[in-house]
This record gives C-alpha cells, sequence and structure tokens, in this order.
C-alpha cells in the first residue's frame, strides 16, 4: 500500500475537509496506518507461510495485560472451511475469496491447561475482567497484524459477522471450552481492479478531550463529519444516509444486533461463566 504516502495527502484522504493542522512530525509508519482501507476483494495470489509467520510476530508483538497472551489465531486456507465460515457469517463473498481467512481467539483455555497440568487453581479465569483480558490481547494482537499486513502490500478486512453464531464457528474450528472467536480477518493481496478508498473518520474535536472528557466541539464536528461523509458516500455511488443515522440505526434495538443480542447466552455455553 501506499506506504510513502505524504502527511498532507493522508490528512486530506482520511479527514476530508475536516483535516487537523498539518504541522507534527511524519513517518513511515504513520503513512502506513493513516491509509488504511478495509480490502474486500483480492487476487487470488496465496499469501505464504513464510508471510503468515511475520504476520504472527506482528502480532505477537503487541502489548498483552500482564503477558498473559490469553488469544490464539487459527489459520483458515481449506476452501470449503472457508465457505462455511462465510455462510456463518452472514455469505460473506470476500471470506471465500480472500487467499488466508484468520479467526482470531480470546483464549483462557491454555492458562486453564497449564494450570491444571500444575494441580493449580485458576479461579481467577471465569470473571468479567479475564474475559475483557482475553478480548483485548486479541486485539491488539489482531490490528498488528493487520498493520503489518498492509505494511507488507496485502489487505485486510475484520470480519465481525463471525460473531453471528458462535458456536457454530466453535464447533467448525474446534474449539475447546474457554475459547471465542472474537472476529475474522480475510487477508489477501488487493485486487487492482476494485481499489478500496480510504474512509474519512470523525474530525479530532469529537474524539479527543483535553485533561477532562468535554464533549463540547462534539456536536460541531459530528455535522461536519457527516458531511464529509456524504461526499466520500457519493464517491462510492453508496446511498446517501449520514454517518449519524446509520450509526443510530446499527444499534437502535436487540433486533439490529443480528443475532448477536444473544452473546451472554452464547458466551456461556462456550465455557465462559462471566462471574
Ligand atoms: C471488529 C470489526 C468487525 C468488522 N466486521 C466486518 C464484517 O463482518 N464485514 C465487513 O465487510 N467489514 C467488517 N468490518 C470493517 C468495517 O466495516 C470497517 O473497518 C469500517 O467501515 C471502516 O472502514 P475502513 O476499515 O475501510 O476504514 C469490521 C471492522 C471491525 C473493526
Amino acid at each position: 500500500m501506499s506506504s510513502h504516502v505524504s502527511s498532507t495527502a493522508a490528512l486530506k484522504e482520511r479527514y476530508r475537509t475536516n483535516a487537523p493542522a498539518d504541522d507534527g512530525p511524519w513517518n513511515e509508519t504513520l503513512g502506513v496506518l493513516a491509509s488504511h482501507r478495509s480490502v474486500r476483494a483480492y487476487l487470488p495470489t496465496p499469501v505464504t507461510d513464510e508471510v503468515l509467520s511475520r504476520l504472527v510476530l506482528a502480532a505477537q508483538s503487541a502489548s498483552s495485560s500482564s503477558n498473559l497472551q490469553a488469544w490464539t489465531v487459527v489459520a483458515v486456507r481449506d476452501t470449503e472451511r472457508k465457505a462455511r465460515l462465510s455462510k456463518l457469517a452472514g455469505n460473506q463473498k470476500h471470506i471465500e475469496q480472500a487467499p488466508l481467512f484468520l479467526v482470531w481467539l480470546a483464549d483462557v483455555s491454555r492458562l486453564k491447561r497449564v494450570a491444571a497440568a500444575k494441580g493449580r487453581a485458576l479461579e481467577g479465569a471465569d470473571y468479567v475482567e479475564s474475559f475483557l483480558v482475553a478480548i483485548i490481547d486479541t486485539a491488539l494482537a489482531a490490528q498488528n497484524a493487520a498493520t503489518a499486513a498492509e505494511s507488507l502490500g496485502l489487505g485486510a478486512v475484520y470480519i465481525g459477522g463471525l460473531r453471528n453464531h458462535p458456536e457454530q464457528v466453535a464447533a467448525e474450528l474446534h474449539l475447546p471450552p474457554g475459547v471465542f472467536a472474537v472476529f475474522g480477518m480475510c487477508v489477501g493481496y488487493p485486487d487492482p481492479s476494485r481499489p478500496a478508498e480510504v474512509k474519512p473518520r470523525l474530525p479530532q474535536g469529537a474524539v479527543l478531550h483535553f485533561d477532562h472528557y468535554d464533549p463540547t466541539e462534539e456536536a460541531a464536528a459530528i455535522a461536519a463529519y457527516d458531511a464529509a461523509q456524504g461526499g466520500f458516500r457519493a464517491e462510492q455511488k453508496m446511498s446517501s444516509q449520514a454517518w449519524s443515522d446509520q450509526s443510530c440505526d446499527r444499534w437502535a434495538d436487540a433486533k439490529a444486533l443480528r443475532g448477536r443480542d444473544r452473546m451472554k447466552d452464547a458466551l456461556h455455553a462456550l465455557g465462559f461463566l462471566l462471574r
């Protein structure tokens, strides 16, 4: 991807008309991060084990709460398994098309096995806090892998749709109790005939507060963002719905969660007691 993008170009793409001052430091890492876009169309070129190993290196280099490393990743390349996972995730065709599909797992089972082998108790593993630790570790690791992939010219997209049917996904991947598929990630070389664009984000005034929480600038920032996002959606020939409306729709009621409103029951079934 465009790792050598200039700060000016990157800010314009990311914020459109709402960019902050372009007067801070800049380097290649920031260029890679700022150029992120979800990629949903890939060339058939395989992602080799050597490349995968680098992605896992990046993932394992993320910080980890108490260094517990409470995550695991399953690399899926098998066509039929990808097709079954695609179906479980709401028929997202990019899962089938991606040469590599990574499933990122919050995993308290490994430490439970370690404790069992030592005859040690591990009561703490059954608390909400430990579940959060595993989710956070998983997300940090996955994002490092995504950035590494982008720095190598690959494209990726997260697949939260994998949480539509947590128990079936667990059965498909032979997950033991205490392991939960947080999201999938399609990885592949972007198809240049179907390029993805950088999606604008909220102005910094909406997300950056100083010294204390202060949403004073929020309403103006969101109005400006709705306008900027409108321009992006028109260019992409997407429906003209404003970000603020679209986002309220996404969490409007339990039905809007598309089956994920039963997540607490699913997690209990997967062996997370969530005390
Ligand atoms: C945890 C998570 C789950 C996501 N799930 C899906 C998904 O199931 N399918 C999909 O096509 N995109 C999915 N996305 C991608 C988002 O739609 C995308 O990141 C967002 O629209 C911003 O676009 P950008 O990544 O191109 O900047 C997911 C992103 C995240 C972070």
